[in-house]
């Protein structure tokens, strides 16, 4: 009997691991779609839904295209040389006088975040490009600066900023 009531306890305690086990795993299995589902799927997007854009795979000098409420937007990693260019122009001289500082968030001017259409009738400008480095568009030739902003061409105005803040210093969140 003795061994008996040692045993029962022992098993009892093995399934109950057992079990336990069984429990983590499902639990780790149902983590993930929870995980996706925190972003938000395409057609909340295309309403409108605030995303958030991780900038940590951005390299410096990159541009990344990405669509928010099915508007293009440029997110650009500029490199120390392209922010000195951004600042060191004499605002007043511009077509659309705007100083690059208004243009981006205080502490990370690094990143500039631009509506990607031209200003003059909606061409995808090119990057890396152009007599100021920023952006040229292939259409007629606008020619845009580090900062988004009109030097030369037909279009009257800056790249505009969509809305967006920092969520920390590696992620942002548009819209
Ligand atoms: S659409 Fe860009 S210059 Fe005309």
């Amino acid at each position: 009997m003795a061994e008996t009531a040692t045993a029962e306890p022992t098993r009892r305690d093995f399934l109950f691991i057992a079990t336990g086990a069984v429990g983590a795993v499902g639990v780790a299995a149902v983590a993930w779609p929870f995980i996706a589902q925190m972003n938000p799927d395409a057609a909340t997007v295309a309403a409108g839904a605030p995303v958030e854009v991780d900038l940590t795979p951005i390299a410096e000098g990159q541009i990344v295209k990405l669509f928010w409420r099915g508007k293009l937007i440029f997110v650009r990693h500029r490199t120390a040389e392209e922010i000195k260019e951004a600042e060191d122009v004499n605002v007043a001289s511009l077509p659309d006088p705007e100083a690059d500082s208004a243009r981006v968030k205080e502490g990370h001017a690094q990143w500039l975040v631009v509506y990607g259409n031209c200003t003059h009738l909606g061409c995808v400008p090119l990057g890396n490009a152009g007599a100021y480095d920023g952006w040229l568009c292939p259409c007629h030739g606008s020619v845009f600066d580090t900062s988004g902003r009109i030097r030369q061409g037909p279009a009257p105005t800056n790249l505009p900023i969509p809305p967006y803040a920092f969520v920390d210093d590696t992620k942002i969140q548009i819209g």
